[in-house]
């Protein structure tokens, strides 16, 4: 049965109608309108779903909605604006770091939850935390370079 779930998501207050054990994805890609996060495997192996939790990089095509209500949500829509892109988002247009773009939006916001914990990565530990975001036009060296760059302009 339907309830009504009070969100947070990317800092602001959000009202939504659906049944508990519905994907938070099919909530925000259907009546929060936030289009970022893609519909990829549904299954937990692609990544390209990716949101934030409480800082912490779910799946939304698992997470249910009630799971998702208890704790903070952060959508690519909340990481920077076309006119302000976050360092990521300018850091992957200057290195090419996509083709197609299906992945990247879930690519950036796992990148975020990185830096926001390391802000330094080597190389081992940005494929360690993208390993589960799969890039099916074959972007990873690329995305390696500009979570590098990123990580620079990002630095104090
Ligand atoms: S759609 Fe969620 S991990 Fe692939
Ligand atoms: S840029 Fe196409 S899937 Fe990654």
């Amino acid at each position: 049965m339907a309830e009504t779930f009070n969100l947070r998501i990317n800092g602001a207050a959000r009202q939504v109608v659906g049944d508990p054990d519905m994907p938070l994805l099919y909530a925000l890609r259907g009546p929060l309108g936030l289009l970022g996060a893609k519909y990829g495997c549904g299954s937990e192996q692609c990544g390209s779903c990716s949101v934030l939790l409480d800082g912490e990089r779910a799946f939304s095509c698992k997470i249910t909605l009630a799971q998702a209500a208890a704790s903070d949500i952060l959508t690519i829509e909340g990481i920077g604006t076309e006119g302000n892109l976050h360092p990521l988002q300018s850091a992957f247009m200057e290195e090419h770091a996509f083709q197609c773009g299906y992945c990247t939006p879930g690519l950036i916001v796992t990148a975020k939850a990185l830096l926001d914990q390391n802000p330094d990565p080597d190389d081992a530990a940005i494929a360690t935390a993208l390993r589960d975001n799969l890039c099916r036009c074959g972007s990873h060296g690329r995305v390696i370079a500009a979570v590098k760059r990123a990580a620079k302009e990002l630095a104090p």
